[in-house]
């Protein structure tokens, strides 16, 4: 038998992503710290059901899981996929987030300290929901206090993400919010902070992150299906002509542009408000804007930010440190940004 250092075993993930309008999933590969793209797919919730895969009313999906599961092999069974670990990923409006501080302590002590403090901040009992929690600011055993980020997902919704998982025959590894999938794909730690703005179909999140930490997060329900419904409105278009122009067209000042900003400001207005509150918290303002989510791609998007919040605005370049065939080039520039969650999931499982 020849000896295989364990580092050089190839490891490789799935990073599932359900989202309202499609089921991204992302397959990576590492070889010690090369990681590289094995994998990826989606499938358009309306070449399927005719309904979105998850609605903002509700916690729960609206598929059933089954359902759900069905896609998602549909998906692996197009790409030749054979990995079963896998990482979900929950919806930021599922996600409850919180944060307080607490004073110096030990690391036994601080476990404990968490669950207490949690119980006041989370609307929910604390039986209902599942916890996690990370240090956002302080050392153990140093004499500063802790600013802790925690997070609580009710256990209905895990419930049904083991479901689905169990179904598509993967073996769940980790689930986490979008957000950290986001963070971990598309940002560099850096002191300043940045607001990372997912917008998708039918919600839009707004990150405030100081060195890869989630400070403050918010999501509304303005996204790409209201921006496809004003101009379905107002060219008397159906809703699939109507997503086609925008597509094609973007915000430009002659094109859309007129139909879609006042839409696009309450995003804006959004970004601004939640920077204000973190100022108020914290002091500093915000010095960056990162977009991510699929309306991250409408065409002139990025300038019109630029130009109305006053400050550098980028689309998340995720696949920037993963190696992927050349050929794939194109594809990645134009989709790379839709896949920024899944991607995150599966660099979780590499973790
Ligand atoms: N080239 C493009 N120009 C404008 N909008 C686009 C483009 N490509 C995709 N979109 C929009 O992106 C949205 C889908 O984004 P994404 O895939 O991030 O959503 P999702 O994760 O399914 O939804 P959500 O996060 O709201 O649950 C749709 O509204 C779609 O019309
Ligand atoms: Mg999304």
């Amino acid at each position: 038998m020849k000896f295989i250092p364990f580092r050089f075993v190839p490891k490789s993930f799935l990073g599932v992503d359900i989202g309202t309008s499609a089921i991204k999933i992302v397959e990576l590969q590492s070889w010690g710290s090369r990681k590289s793209l094995k994998n990826y797919g989606e499938l358009q919730s309306s070449s399927l059901y005719d309904k979105p895969f998850r609605s903002l009313e509700k916690n729960t999906l609206v598929l059933s899981s089954k359902d759900i599961a069905r896609a998602i092999k549909g998906i692996l069974l197009e790409s030749s996929s054979e990995t079963k670990r896998a990482v979900f990923s929950i919806p930021d409006f599922s996600s409850f987030f919180t944060h307080f501080s607490l004073p110096p302590m030990t690391k036994e002590e601080l476990g404990e300290a968490v669950k207490f403090e949690a119980r006041k901040h989370i609307p929910l009992p604390l039986s209902e929901v599942t916890i996690d929690w990370q240090i956002a600011q302080g050392r153990v055993d140093s004499k500063t206090p802790f600013q802790i980020l925690l997070v609580a997902v009710p256990n209905e919704v895990i419930n049904q993400y083991q479901e689905i998982a169990s179904f598509a025959g993967l073996q769940l590894i980790a689930l986490e919010a979008e957000v950290f999938g986001l963070v971990r794909s598309c940002l560099a730690p850096t002191r300043s902070p940045v607001v990372l703005l997912d917008i998708g179909a039918q919600s839009t999140t707004v990150n405030v992150i100081v060195n890869n930490v989630l400070k403050i997060s918010h999501s509304t329900d303005i996204a790409g299906n209201n921006l496809t419904e004003r101009i379905s409105q107002s060219l008397s278009l159906d809703k699939k002509s109507a997503q086609e122009q925008k597509h094609a067209k973007g915000m430009l000042p002659q094109d859309l542009g007129v139909i879609l900003s006042p839409l696009i400001d309450m995003i804006g207005a959004e970004v601004e408000k939640i920077s204000q509150e973190f100022f108020q918290i914290e002091g500093k303002e915000v010095e960056r804007v990162v977009l991510a989510g699929g309306s991250a791609l409408l065409k002139g998007l990025r300038e019109y930010f630029e130009t109305n919040l006053k400050k550098p605005v980028d689309i998340a370049d995720p696949f920037g440190r993963i190696f992927y065939p050349p050929i794939l080039e194109p594809t990645i520039k134009e989709l790379g940004v839709s896949y920024a969650v899944a991607l995150g999931m599966a660099l979780r499982g590499l973790e």
